[in-house]
């Protein structure tokens, strides 16, 4: 009898189990879930953005520009940027890139301190799906490694400043050039377009050019030497960007000639000191380059990290200017300046 009761629970037990499998949901296969799982190609906003920045140094008033532009448009715009100031080395920029590679970040933005070296590195970010943007300075690579460049056409900036100093000397002039970092991009392209133009004016001579840099300190370092070698020779100075021309303007007063007036000066950036510079009557003119352009890089961004196609160079549009337009003119251009 207890056998048998035992077996009847039992078989109770069993049915039971039977009963609760069959009213179970049956099985959905992967693919019919797919519309209730977040589209992981949905476009991104600036506030799910997270950008690198890689800043090749603080050597310059336009670079401390191009700086304080990107923190503020993030800021503007709730991205998140990792920024790094590389101290004027290109190892730091690597090291750098390699750990923004390493929190895969969206996309890096780099401003490449030479033109050369860049291979390895924006390989190993395209392999990780990272976009580089290229701001400011270009970088001698395959176009396949980074997304777009975003800068001044420097070549023109150098053609512009000697078609400038042709007019400023009657085409008569010794001239002497402070150059840019050695190897970047700025550096290479106004040497070679101030010299396109001076062909054409074949007494307008160069006769001694230097690595200043782009630092005031190097700029009169090197102004300094200039004046040591080559004295009253020297008619005209051609300075790759402002701060170099201010340092020039020193060594010129220290050596007891007046800056602007017995050597005249054509420098590139258009930066608050050279328009000081002008109105002191100490800077004969200068070539603009505009650094402003954080909001521009992070629009840039946002497109290239959703998908969208953008020009391979964006070039700025950039004007120049003149002590001959007066200091009341530039005191005027000088009081809306941010840079
Ligand atoms: O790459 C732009 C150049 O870099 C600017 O002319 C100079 O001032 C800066 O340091």
């Amino acid at each position: 009898m207890k056998v048998s009761r035992v077996l009847y629970a039992i078989a109770i037990v069993a049915i039971s189990l039977v009963m609760v499998g069959c009213s179970q949901p049956p099985a959905v296969a992967p693919d019919q879930l797919t519309s209730t799982v977040p589209d992981a190609k949905a476009k991104k906003s600036y506030k799910d953005l997270i950008v690198g920045y890689v800043q090749l140094g603080a050597e310059s008033e336009w670079r401390t520009a191009n700086t304080d532009s990107v923190k503020e448009a993030a800021t503007q715009l709730g991205v998140e940027l990792r920024f790094s100031d590389a101290q004027q080395k290109q190892e730091n920029q690597i090291s750098a890139i390699r750990a923004l590679i390493a929190q895969k970040v969206d996309v890096i933005g780099v401003a490449p301190l030479v033109e050369t070296g860049w291979d390895d590195v924006f390989k190993e970010a395209k392999d990780a799906g990272i976009p580089i943007i290229l701001v400011d300075r270009r970088a001698a690579v395959s176009p396949d490694l980074y997304v777009t460049l975003m800068g001044s056409d420097f070549l023109e900036e150098g053609r512009k400043a000697a078609r400038i100093m042709a007019q400023l000397t009657d085409g008569k002039a010794n001239i002497v050039e402070l150059q840019g970092t050695q190897g970047s991009a700025p550096a290479n392209d106004r040497f070679a377009g101030f010299r396109e133009v001076l062909k054409d004016y074949p007494d307008m001579k160069i006769i001694d050019t230097e690595d200043g840099n782009f630092t005031v300190a190097k700029g009169k370092e090197v102004m300094q030497a200039f004046l040591k070698a080559h004295g009253k020779d020297i008619t005209a100075v051609f300075a790759h960007n402002d701060d170099m021309a201010l340092g020039a303007i020193k060594a010129i007063e220290e050596y007891g000639l007046k800056p602007g007036v017995d050597i005249k000066i054509v420098s590139v950036d258009a930066a608050r000191g050279a328009f000081e510079a002008m109105i002191a009557g100490k800077l004969n003119a200068t070539v603009e380059g505009n650094p402003l352009l954080g909001p521009e890089f992070l629009e840039l961004a946002l497109k290239v990290v959703n998908g969208e196609s953008v020009p391979k160079w964006i070039p700025s549009k950039e004007s120049q200017f003149l002590a001959s337009q007066g200091a009341d003119q530039l005191e005027q251009i000088l009081s809306t300046r941010k840079y």
